[in-house]
């Protein structure tokens, strides 16, 4: 082990790993540069734009902000990899692409992360709920009225 390394585990998209991490390493650093699960960006670095949304024990976090260092092997932590074969994620990719709410794929994984968390809190989300929701995911291009319009498509579909 290199000097001023520790070695963390933790559940990885339903299974135990474990990896070796430097004291600064972020979480967005962990999954992209030891685990190769890329869908999770980096926009800002900063907690500002949401590209880097993940899940930690079900709940959204900017990975950008997070220690991977603190992880411990009662967390969980999900990356849109992680929820590629789950049928709500599957409704919101697609109406995603039927409201025109995809432009760059930029923003789009951590809007992903983020519109799940919020159709797994609430099945029929109000346009408040919604908004609070994606607060913290920044898109510069398709307005934000697609993407509400999508989420609301997704929480109405059987
Ligand atoms: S990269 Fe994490 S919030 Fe922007
Ligand atoms: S679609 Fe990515 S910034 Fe808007």
């Amino acid at each position: 082990m290199k000097k001023n390394q520790l070695v963390v585990q933790f559940k990885l998209n339903g299974r135990m790993v474990s990896s070796e991490v430097s004291p600064t390493m972020t979480m967005l650093d962990l999954l992209r540069e030891k685990f190769f699960l890329t869908a999770t960006k980096e926009g800002c670095g900063k907690g500002e734009c949401g590209a880097c949304t993940i899940l930690l024990n079900g709940l959204p976090v900017n990975s950008c902000l997070q220690l991977a260092a603190a992880l411990s092997p009662e967390d969980e932590v999900t990356s849109l990899e992680g929820l590629v074969f789950d049928p709500l994620l599957k409704k919101i990719q697609n109406s995603f692409v039927q409201e025109g709410a995809v432009q760059c794929g930029f923003c789009t994984p951590g809007m992903l992360v983020s519109s799940y968390a919020v159709l797994k809190s609430k099945k029929n989300p109000s346009d408040q709920d919604i908004k609070e929701g994606l607060a913290g995911n920044i898109c510069r291009c398709t307005g934000y009225m697609k993407i509400m319009s999508a989420v609301k498509k997704a929480a109405t579909e059987e």
